[in-house]
């Protein structure tokens, strides 16, 4: 088995944080002591089950409506992500895999020796999974139907319809749904569901990295049918001996405040959804489908214009940082990140007006 290197990862270690005005990542701005305001007891050094903290997997338990047994804390959702495709599937099998995506979901079945085939969503569609082609593509050969929700990097969130229909879909062919959730306790609207609540075929995987804007603890989890974590538990004996106690207690006391913390972060972006709104309006040429929440949105480009060469300008000129739709298998397109500050936000907007200005400029 090898590692194939992750192209977006590899250009995000390299250029997030590197600039003034870091419009590319998908996490709120992270919380501070005082939004925090933990105390000292909160932070529990001693060792914890190797499925997690118990506390921990009992407050995710009710959030989710699922028994603590079913909740498998992990190493930020890119350990979950690991663990739920590698408890589900076996070489040779067959994902289908939304696209665009984030390169994760792409690159870990391939690395587990799975065949990954994709089921395209299409800005034309609002960035929608085609239920039609979903039927089409879909196979007994499908083992594992993998998708994020809110998506990544579009923003758009599945309506709970959909998500209804999309898991009949997957179970009337045997197979399982792997969400990554990490943005959608960021919902404007209510009704918006985890997926383990359309089915037990269903695998919901979250984390504190995105919505509660702290990425540093590196606390995920998988909730997913018993058998499923069974089998999670047995695979993580190869990777670590469990997450880190302190990070758990600190994730719990957090979480324990979800509802403040959400007061936060829907502020944030619904503030910047109006800003970028607003911008695109005024820009000739830009489109997108306004998210319904999320940390993320994407904006089509004029066209001709080529998103790397636009994204490598604006930060060499302007020290202004957005992601190429390119790493996300998505041309002609840039994710801007709506958990920032709103001012950082008008101005990074600012500059990338300059820069399409640039490219857009009429050749001598
Ligand atoms: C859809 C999706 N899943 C998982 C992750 C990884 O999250 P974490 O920081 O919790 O490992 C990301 C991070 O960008 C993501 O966008």
């Amino acid at each position: 088995m090898i590692f194939t290197k992750i192209n977006y990862l590899e250009w995000a270690r390299r250029y997030m944080g590197s600039v003034r005005y870091d419009l590319a990542r998908s996490n709120l701005k992270p919380l501070t002591r005082d939004e925090l305001d933990l105390s000292g007891d909160a932070v529990d050094v001693r060792r914890m089950d190797s499925l997690g903290h118990p506390g921990l997997r009992k407050l995710l338990a009710a959030r989710y409506g699922v028994s603590p047994e079913r909740v498998f804390i992990t190493n930020g959702a890119t350990m979950g992500i690991y663990l739920a495709c590698a408890a589900t599937l076996l070489a040779a099998e067959e994902v289908l895999l939304e696209a665009p995506n984030y390169e994760p979901l792409y690159r870990v079945p391939l690395h587990l020796g799975a065949e990954v085939k994709t089921i395209e969503r299409r800005f034309e569609h609002g960035w929608q999974i085609d239920l039609e082609a979903l039927e089409r593509r879909v196979s007994r050969r499908t083992k594992v139907l993998l998708m994020t929700n809110f998506h990544n990097p579009s923003g758009v969130a599945t309506n709970p319809d959909k998500m209804l229909t999309l898991g009949q879909i997957a179970r009337d062919h045997g197979a399982r749904v792997i969400v990554s959730e990490v943005s959608l306790d960021n919902a404007f609207s209510p009704g918006h569901k985890p997926a383990v609540r359309y089915g037990d075929h269903m695998i919901s995987i979250g984390s504190v990295s995105k919505v509660y804007g702290l990425d540093g603890l590196r606390i995920g989890w998988v909730v997913a049918p018993e058998s499923i974590v069974e089998r999670i538990a047995q695979i993580q004996d190869y990777i670590s001996g469990g997450i880190s106690a302190p990070s758990q207690s600190l994730a719990l006391a957090v979480l324990a405040k979800a509802d403040t913390l959400l007061d936060r972060s829907r502020r944030i972006v619904q503030e910047n959804l109006k800003i970028l709104g607003e911008w695109i309006r005024r820009r000739e040429g830009c489109g997108w489908v306004e998210p319904e929440g999320g940390t993320v949105a994407v904006v089509r480009l004029p066209p001709k214009i080529d998103a790397v060469d636009l994204s490598n300008y604006l930060r060499e000129k302007h020290g202004t940082l957005v992601v190429p739709g390119d790493y996300f298998w998505l041309r002609g397109f840039i994710r801007i990140s709506l958990g920032v500050e709103a001012d950082l936000l008008r101005t990074g907007l600012k500059h990338l007006g300059s820069a399409l200005d640039h490219f857009q400029r009429p050749l001598r």
